[in-house]
């Protein structure tokens, strides 16, 4: 049988023309976008061995097995040329308390160096920066990355998973309609698993 992906480095399959001409109005599909609830996480990075970290919402689960996630990050960015060069960072998944966090490694074009009271030892495996009051912190190393227009789609494979000292508060971080909130739960007739 043919291997579909016989090359990480050169791992695209198919290329689409770039933008189109018919795709919706810019602010019709923000306006569609501020409807989708996320989650909120920090991806983090060393820049001369200093934390760095940006918030980011488009990170998703995106296989279980082998265990992946996959992200967006602006290509121009400093995140973006960081992960480049190290092929490894870390994804700090958020608690509500974290909002002020989020904020500040927000601000477009300000330097995202994490303050070190947020920080709890490097992690483990990788030695990637690791947020302590997050509900979660995962170690990823880069599985592929592709370059579209003017963000790079990055694919991780997840090292580690390890629970983070916000898991015992209020819950997850949420951005919905431009604003940041938390999680509540909808009338619940069971957990889907
Ligand atoms: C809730 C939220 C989610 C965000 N999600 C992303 C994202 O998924 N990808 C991205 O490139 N920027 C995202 N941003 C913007 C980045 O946090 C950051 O402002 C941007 O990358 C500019 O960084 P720079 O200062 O390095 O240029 C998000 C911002 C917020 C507030």
């Amino acid at each position: 049988m043919t291997q579909m992906v016989p090359d990480k480095r050169n791992a695209l399959l198919w290329q689409g023309t770039g933008p189109v001409s018919d795709s919706v109005a810019a602010e019709d599909f923000r306006a569609s976008m501020r409807k989708l609830a996320c989650g909120v996480v920090v991806v983090t990075t060393l820049t001369d061995g200093r934390p760095w970290g940006v918030t980011l919402s488009s990170v998703s689960s995106f296989s279980a097995d082998p265990a992946r996630i996959s992200l967006s990050v602006g290509k121009n960015t400093a995140t973006a040329q960081f992960i480049v060069e190290q092929e490894k960072f870390g994804v700090a998944i958020l608690s509500a308390e974290d909002e002020a966090l989020a904020r500040s490694l927000a601000a477009p074009g300000q330097p995202k160096f994490i303050p070190d009271e947020q920080l709890d030892r490097p992690s483990a495996e990788l030695g990637v920066p690791v947020i302590a009051q997050a509900l979660y912190n995962l170690e990823c190393r880069v599985a592929y990355i592709v370059e579209a227009i003017d963000h790079l789609l990055v694919i991780a494979d997840v090292i580690t998973a390890r629970i983070g000292a916000g898991a015992t508060g209020v819950g997850p971080l949420t951005f919905y309609d431009s604003t940041f909130g938390s999680f509540t739960a909808a009338h619940s007739k069971g957990n889907l698993t």
